[in-house]
């Protein structure tokens, strides 16, 4: 008989916690019971799953006790404030906020580049970045043809990257600029509708926004090259779901284009667009692969490339990145959380 688990997921009404139920129904993941959290504002609510309606819970009071494995996607401040409860009882966590990513202690996973991360854990994992996920199966393909030098990464990033609340303000952004009257904004620096916005985060002392630190610091750490450069820019633009990023690379050794053709074509979880075909957003909502077009030499350097890279940031930046985490423990027996 195959084993099921108890699941969990903080921050169950999210536009992530909605993947996440999405993906779980649709990939058939082995779900013994569900239980889903938030916070008090829609303790009591239902959401259905499959055939049930299931009862959102107020993490706070809740009992937590027998859940085996817990998605978090509630933000960084719930994430290190509820962790410890769901360790307590044993549950393995895979979280998708930024809380404890670059903590040692704590594998930084994207499935198709370095499951054997997920060995160390101890009852922690962390799902990266959205934009950091989507380049990984793509620059260790590179990386493997020629070796990584240097890498330039300029995000497109939808609203649906804040949440719900961004998408919700984008929409109500466009309808009131439409009629010609003052939009509100709360959750994004500036008006988004019609417009482009060039920080994504807060600034840090270095000039860099934060999420654009953490597109640095994590691809160090989930492709093993602490001393990679990478430059990044990220940049907020007024699209619902779906995240493009425009990549430059350049690599230590000389390489053919078929070379690099061959070594995207077989790379796990990427989509490669041949001839002039290129994704856009709309062509990846819904998808699981990360897309990849415009592939051509960079001819201003010796070694080169310039790639487009597309995917649904709710999906693999997200929700199916986790879940592929998780299915991944499970293969490898690692769903128990090891006290020393
Ligand atoms: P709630 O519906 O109770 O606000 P998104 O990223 O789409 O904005 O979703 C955030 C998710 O995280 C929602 O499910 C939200 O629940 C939940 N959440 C936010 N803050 C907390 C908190 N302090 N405790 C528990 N859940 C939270």
């Amino acid at each position: 008989m195959s084993i099921s688990y108890n699941i969990g997921i903080l921050g169950a009404t999210g536009a992530v916690g909605e993947e996440l139920l999405t993906v779980l129904a649709e990939r058939d993941f082995p779900v013994k019971s569900l239980r889903l959290f938030a916070s008090e504002r829609s303790a009591g609510t239902s959401l259905s799953w499959q055939d049930q309606q299931i009862k959102v819970e107020d993490i706070e009071k809740a009992d937590l006790n027998g859940i085996q494995l817990a998605f978090f996607s509630a933000g960084g401040e719930a994430s290190k404030r509820y962790a410890g409860r769901f360790l307590e009882v044993g549950a393995v966590i895979i979280d998708n906020t930024s809380a404890f990513r670059m903590e040692a202690a704590v594998p930084l996973v994207v499935p198709e580049v370095n499951p054997e991360a997920l060995e160390q854990h101890r009852g922690l994992i962390a799902n990266p970045n959205c934009s950091t996920i989507q380049l990984m199966a793509p620059l260790k393909a590179l990386h493997q043809v020629a070796g990584l030098k240097r890498v330039v990464a300029s995000t497109y990033q939808s609203s649906s990257g804040a949440g719900r609340k961004g998408m919700d303000e984008l929409r109500d952004q466009v309808i009131k600029v439409l009629r010609f009257e003052d939009p509100n904004t709360k959750v994004f620096p500036r008006r988004l509708a019609f417009d482009v916005i060039p920080q994504i985060g807060s600034f840090e002392d270095s000039g860099d926004t934060n999420e654009e630190e953490k597109m640095i610091n994590e691809s160090r750490k989930i492709l093993s090259l602490p001393e990679l450069k990478v430059s990044t820019t990220c940049v907020r633009v007024p699209t619902f779901i779906g995240h493009c990023v425009s990549l430059n690379v350049e690599l230590e050794q000389g390489f053919t284009m078929d070379e690099i053709n061959q070594a995207l074509e077989h790379a796990e979880g990427v989509l490669l667009c041949t001839d002039n075909e290129w994704p856009s957003t709309v062509d990846v909502v819904g998808q699981d692969d990360v897309w990849v077009g415009r592939l051509r030499r960079d001819r201003s350097v010796d070694n080169g490339v310039n790639l487009w890279v597309a995917a649904d940031n709710l999906r693999k930046g997200a929700a199916t990145n986790a879940i592929q985490i998780a299915e991944c423990l499970i293969q490898k027996d690692l769903v128990q959380v090891k006290l020393s």
